[in-house]
């Protein structure tokens, strides 16, 4: 039987190369995206020949919704996990920057939207197909009680989450189950090395998660598969 695809989305490093590994040692094919040449990739498409690695940039989302699609072709897709993300810190509203927003929100917001429309086709094609947003608990509106230097970034993956919810909705009749999820604070460049989770652990967790999740749940989830309030 063929394995089932995966497309992960900002595999070079953090927790897209920690699904990417697990996904392909267990057996998955994976189309996996980075921006230039990675050594930890180049060594996993070594050892794997189920790895396909493409070179995309999130900053203009219809291209490389354009590049995924033509990468994943006629084949069935199984899972797409939008994973890739940036983090500006240290904002204020005098110092905010119309380019620096919409860089944010092309990477964390426009990317996995036009991904998940240019990829629905072959989505459409698999048995149990998935997309999974990988959002964060820093898109949760009513749970912003304090100024910790972030606008963007939380506002990204707060209509990420948005958007996951409505295409929830939408894709349900199609059989495609949308679902957000946080997942938890990791030692990655991005959560820093104080964080709690190593990447490894959250992935594979995510992907037990993501599993079992039930069509009747609200779609935003933590890495432990627990429910997430919008
Ligand atoms: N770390 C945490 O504690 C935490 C908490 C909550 C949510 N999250 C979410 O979890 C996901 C993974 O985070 P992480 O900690 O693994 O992040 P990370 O270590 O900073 O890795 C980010 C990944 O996204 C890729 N990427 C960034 N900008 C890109 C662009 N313009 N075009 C293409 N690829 C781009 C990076 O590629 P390059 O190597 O080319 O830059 C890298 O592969 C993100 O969605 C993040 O928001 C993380």
């Amino acid at each position: 039987m063929a394995s089932k695809t995966v497309v992960v989305t900002g595999a070079s490093r953090g927790l897209g190369l920690a699904l990417t590994t697990r996904l392909l040692a267990d057996g998955f094919a994976v189309i996996a995206t980075r921006r230039s040449p990675s050594p930890e990739l180049t060594a996993l498409a070594e050892k794997y020949a189920k790895l396909t690695l493409i070179e995309v940039e999130f900053e203009r989302p219809a291209e490389a919704a354009r590049l995924l699609a033509k990468a994943v072709g006629d084949s069935p897709l199984d899972l797409l996990i939008n994973n890739a993300a940036i983090l500006l810190k240290d904002e204020s509203l005098g110092s905010l920057d119309i380019g620096n927003i919409r860089k944010v929100f092309d990477v964390n917001t426009f990317a996995p939207v036009l991904v998940s429309q240019a990829l629905l086709p072959a989505l459409g094609k698999a048995s149990n197909p998935k997309i999974v947003n990988i959002s964060s608990d820093s898109g949760i509106i009513g749970g912003v009680r304090s100024f910790n230097g972030l606008y963007t970034y939380k506002a990204s993956k707060a209509a990420l989450n948005m958007f996951s919810r409505v295409m929830r909705l939408e894709l349900k009749e199609r059989g495609v189950d949308v679902l957000a999820v946080h997942p938890g604070w990791m030692r990655t460049d991005m959560g820093g090395a104080d964080a709690t989770l190593s990447p490894d652990d959250a992935a594979k967790a995510i992907l037990e998660a993501i599993k079992t999740y039930p069509d009747s749940g609200g779609g935003f989830i933590n890495w432990q598969g627990e429910e997430m309030e919008w």
